[in-house]
């Protein structure tokens, strides 16, 4: 949903060709967000302008460009003091083209340059009063309102500084946005903002940092109703947190781009403006509310720059796959006590018995996640003896569902930001529900506004498909169906025979990962086709849904997940000797109504691939084609049957030539509704 960075030295000498290389770098790591155009913005060599490169496709495109842009000229030179700003976008309001691209600007002279993450929601009501004031448009975009909205603020407000600016620009938009601004009239210095797009800030000096939090500041007049930005003389004198004045800043969308340069960030909130000035960092607000905090923490990231590199792996989502049998067990580490039998969610530990008396409990995700709470609902229904409501978070807001003060409501995200879940959890917060979240990013919005949580411990995934991250969702519900059942008698036996096949759950992916070579040949079979049907029912009809889900957004052939009690109703018409089936069909209490489909199918020439049990010939006589997985217990057999499904749509999208980790129309965060 696009991605944002920019970069700020100050007296940290850096030649432009260190900067560009750092701003290229920089969105690399962000492509995964979007990769319809590129551009950056860093000032010319004589520091009187600002020059941009723009390109349509992705950061590789823009690199190549930049090259060719800048041979010849002076780029070698070290600069005291840089500022250059960088996107790549995931188109939402015009056509990718160079037009397009980020950065947008003021002027023709490029006064005010921005790069812009989000929907401007009133981007038309602003574009008309620019229009009347004589402002001409050169894109189709939202974003470049507000660099121009800046500019006319400046020539209204010839007093205000750069922050002042950005901070009235604010009040004039809705919508969502993470926002970067450079200026040629405001040489050396930087503004940011968010409202519902994420955007952190990266600080990188010489020597350990003087102070772990920034104070914030509030504008006076603010409580007035007013609005005003007070003139610079009368604000809060502003803080320098660094011992020394050598000092580097990044504003990124995420951690994954600053972590190779420094772990010390600061996760802005919404209406933050926080502003670089000779070298100093602060943080406005213009309103303050009596529970709004006085400092923002400086958090020290846990990622390694490792965790983000694709090692020997061709796709990041290949790796992310085969990092399974490891990212099961993080999730599990330091909570899973399996001599003891005994689960403990730090998280939401002192929430338990708030939530054992709740009224419901209520899923709510979109995508992948979604799937890992249908995946898991039947086990807590069976472990919490209470209602568990499954919702996607789109569907669900439209519905304007009825929400109650004793509700319990997870939202299940591995970015944490998408748009539609945030939006329903401040829905359900708002009506006094009880907000878990369940995400795999620390600091991410949907971490930040849960009363409580789990975090997954995935670590990093760059894949725009979601593969391991799935997997560790779908075990923290498991855990936490477990932790809810701890004092339950007549459940003590069904929650061994649980833990004990959690014990042997890394062994087994790792064995079901050998299977790939047996997928990639069934691959070849199926890759020329244009339809996939992916047929279960029980613990594995989220399997069919979230393996229907990786092939279509990988390899954009269709496909569907059906469950196979509907069969009957409907799909088996679908069913030929042409139609490429595939059936989930293990051991478990479904297991004879599995296998009437199966024969409902093969009678009508259907020729399915089956994915059973280990040694289970009863089954596999049905067809030539089959994958083994391994014995587990019937709530967990989700977490096996997914990962040929995973390997097969990876397979199917590199055998038709698609693009595995950036498919096309996607991005991984989706951050706009
Ligand atoms: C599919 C996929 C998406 C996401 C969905 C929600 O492979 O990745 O369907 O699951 O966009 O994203 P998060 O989990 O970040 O809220």
């Amino acid at each position: 949903m696009c991605g944002i960075f920019a970069y700020l030295n100050y007296l940290t000498p850096k030649s432009r060709q260190e900067v560009l290389d750092l701003l290229v770098t920089g969105l690399k790591r962000l492509e995964y967000r979007g990769y319809d155009s590129t551009g950056v913005a860093i000032d010319s060599p004589d520091n009187k302008n600002i020059v941009m490169v723009k390109r349509t496709g992705k950061v590789k495109v823009l690199e190549e460009a930049i090259q060719e842009h800048f041979s010849g000229g002076d780029y070698s030179e070290p600069v005291l003091t840089h500022i250059g700003i960088a996107h790549t976008r995931w188109a939402t309001h015009g056509v990718p083209c160079e037009r397009n691209s980020h950065p947008h600007r003021s002027d023709e002279e490029n006064g005010f340059v921005v790069v812009h993450n989000g929907i401007i929601t009133n981007y038309n009501d602003v574009k008309t009063f620019l229009a009347k004031r004589g402002y001409e448009f050169e894109s189709d975009t939202d974003t470049e309102v507000f660099a121009k909205l800046v500019h006319h603020l400046w020539k209204t407000h010839p007093t205000y500084s750069f922050r002042e600016l950005v901070e009235q620009a604010i009040l004039q938009v809705e919508g969502a946005f993470a926002i970067a601004v450079k200026s040629k009239h405001f040489p050396g210095e930087c503004v940011a903002s968010r409202r519902s797009s994420p955007l952190l800030v990266g600080i990188k000096t010489k020597t350990r940092l003087a102070t772990d939090h920034i104070p914030i500041l509030y504008g006076k007049d603010a409580d007035s109703g007013k609005q005003q930005v007070l003139p610079r003389s009368e604000s809060t004198s502003e803080f320098m947190p660094l011992e020394e004045k050598e000092v580097e800043y990044f504003f990124a969308s995420d951690a994954s781009a600053v972590i190779e340069h420094t772990n010390r960030v600061i996760y802005l909130e919404d209406d933050d403006v926080a502003a670089v000035r000779d070298g100093t960092l602060s943080i406005h607000r213009l309103k303050k509310s009596l529970d709004d905090p006085h400092a923002r923490e400086i958090t020290t990231l846990k990622m390694e720059i490792q965790q983000i590199m694709k090692g020997n792996y061709d796709y990041f989502m290949q790796k992310e796959i085969f990092e399974q049998p490891d990212s099961v067990v993080n999730t599990m580490r330091g909570r899973v006590r399996f001599d003891g039998n005994a689960i403990v969610l730090g998280g939401i530990k002192d929430y338990i018995p708030e939530i054992k008396r709740c009224r419901r409990l209520m899923l709510i995700g979109c995508g992948t996640s979604y799937h890992s709470a249908v995946a898991t609902r039947q086990l807590l229904e069976e472990l919490t003896e209470l209602p568990v409501m499954v919702e996607l978070a789109s569907d669900f807001l439209d519905r304007n569902t009825p929400i109650f003060r004793d509700d319990v409501c997870f939202f299940i995200s591995q970015s944490g930001e998408t748009a539609d879940t945030l939006m329903a959890l401040r829905y359900c917060k708002q009506r006094g529900a009880l907000i878990v979240g369940i995400t795999n990013t620390v600091g991410s919005s949907i971490c930040r506004e849960s009363h409580c949580g789990v975090h997954i411990n995935a670590g990093p995934e760059i894949g725009v498909a979601s593969t391991k991250a799935y997997t560790s969702q779908f075990i923290s519900l498991v855990m936490f169906a477990l932790v809810m059942s701890e004092d339950r008698l007549s459940l003590q036996q069904r929650r061994l025979e649980i833990l004990q096949a959690l014990s042997k759950l890394a062994d087994q992916i790792r064995a079901v990962l050998k299977l790939d070579s047996k997928v990639q040949e069934l691959a070849q079979d199926l890759y020329q086709h244009k339809s996939l049907l992916i047929m279960g029912r029980g613990y594995n009809f989220a399997t069919c849904l979230e393996g229907a889900l990786k092939v279509k957004e990988l390899t954009y052939m269709h496909s569907e997940g059906i469950m196979a009690g509907e069969l009957k109703h409907g799909p088996l018409a679908l069913v030929d000797d042409s139609m490429p089936v595939l059936m989930i069909v293990l051991r478990d209490p479904v297991y004879v109504k599995c296998m009437n489909a199966l024969q409902q199918v093969t009678s009508r020439k259907g020729c399915p691939i089956i994915i059973c049990e280990e040694g289970d010939e009863e089954t596999q006589a049905f067809s030539s084609r089959h994958l083994e997985i391994p014995r587990t217990v019937d709530c967990l057999q989700g977490i096996l049957t997914v990962i040929p499904m995973q390997l097969l749509s990876y397979h199917i999208a590199v055998l038709r030539g698609c693009d595995v980790d950036c498919p096309r129309n996607l991005a991984k965060s989706v951050t706009v509704e």
